[in-house]
């Protein structure tokens, strides 16, 4: 049998060994931005858990950029290192390669960790301004963000950038861009978070403007040839609110705009907003946008067998495959897929004695 799930694929100079992708996720234990202990353990339990790429965390392109204290950052020469070294250990023990997500948090930022309440951090808490693209906060009880400026934006920007060099520096496999979840991006191209009323606020092309200011600037600093790609909203979930077609749209003017990618997800504008909770419910948002905008596509969403992955991939519907929760789940989600769909995954020599002498007739390799 050959698996979908498991062909490789290339985007622009990067080889995957197969499309599962870890999703990126926030593990709030970072020291002013800096990957702590927990990223060395983490990172490198995920670096051989069978996927093609795993993607780090969203990473804050500025310290009041953060959702949380505890949350990752590349505003500093003290993140940049501690951070390399999370990923050279990644490297040098494991087989997956390494992207990075840069995120900025907008009205979001400045919340408990989830584990404390996951609200606004209070009074005594260290709270800080947060900025948005018009002052209305993200649900009752939030922090008013303050509108930002054309100075604001120009700094935001630059900061992107600045995080990219970075992520180059640090030889990252791929960059993508949050522009999902409600954060400050996202915030900018939904209508019912953007009620300015200059030139970035208004029809659909305004409210993206800034966005691919950013994304035009970052891909200038990313090498050719080293995928950049975005997350994007295919559905805010809301009445008034983004669609399926507005990703399309912003998918087109990101291809347009050199990005090799996009994950399409859905979600998280506003505190009241509930996703659909049917297995892989993302997946028909990332199959358009793949078709009409003639571009990479990868989808995420409460996607946790094997065969439900393989389908994806084999019917078309999107090229990779993310995986949050059940990677946590069940690190070794990757080879357990492998040995269920009859296919190849690359294994550190440690282990050599486990699944190749407790399955003898699958299909690893070392
Ligand atoms: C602990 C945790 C942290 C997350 N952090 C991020 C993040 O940093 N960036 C992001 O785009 N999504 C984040 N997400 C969302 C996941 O990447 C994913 O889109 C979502 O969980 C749905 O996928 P799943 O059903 O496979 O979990 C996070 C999810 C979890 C569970």
């Amino acid at each position: 049998m050959t698996s979908a799930l498991f062909s490789p694929i290339q985007i622009g100079k990067l080889e995957l060994a197969n499309r599962i992708v870890v999703s990126p996720m926030c593990q709030y234990s970072a020291n002013d931005g800096s990957a702590s202990d927990w990223h060395l353990t983490h990172l490198g339990m995920l670096a051989n858990c069978g996927a093609g790429l795993v993607v780090v965390e969203a990473t804050h392109v500025e310290r009041h950029g953060r959702i949380t204290h505890g949350c990752l950052g590349l505003y500093s020469d003290a993140n940049e290192t501690t951070l390399h070294r999370v990923i050279d250990h990644c490297r040098s023990i494991g087989n997956s390669k390494f992207g990075i997500q840069l995120a900025h948090a907008g009205r979001k930022a400045s919340s408990q960790r989830p584990w404390e309440g996951g609200q606004a951090l209070k009074p005594g808490d260290d709270p800080w301004e947060t900025i948005a693209p018009s002052a209305i906060p993200f649900g009752p009880g939030w922090h008013m963000p303050r509108a930002m400026t054309r100075e604001d934006m120009i700094r935001v920007r630059d900061a992107f950038v600045a995080a990219a060099r970075r992520a180059v520096r640090i030889g990252f496999d791929a960059i993508e861009l949050h522009m999902a979840h409600g954060y400050l991006i996202h915030s900018f191209i939904s209508p019912i978070s953007n009620k300015r009323n200059d030139e970035y606020g208004g029809p659909g092309d305004a409210r993206m403007r800034f966005p691919l200011e950013i994304a035009e600037a970052v891909r200038e600093v990313v090498p050719p040839g080293t995928p950049l790609g975005a997350r994007i909203t295919g559905s805010d979930w809301l009445e008034g609110g983004l669609d399926v077609d507005d990703a399309v749209a912003l998918a087109r003017a990101l291809k347009q705009a050199g990005f090799d990618f996009v994950c399409v997800s859905s979600g998280g504008l506003a505190s009241d907003v509930r996703n659909p909770t049917t297995p892989g419910y993302n997946a028909p948002l990332a199959e358009k946008v793949r078709r009409e905008a003639g571009i990479t596509a990868r989808t995420v969403g409460l996607i946790a067998s094997p065969k439900q992955a393989e389908a994806l991939v084999a019917e078309g519907k999107a090229d990779l495959i993310a995986l949050a929760r059940a990677m946590l789940d069940n690190p070794h989600w990757g080879w357990q897929a492998a040995l269920e769909l009859g296919a190849d995954v690359a294994r550190p020599p440690q282990y050599q004695r486990a699944a190749p002498k407790l399955w003898p007739g699958a299909a690893y390799r070392v």
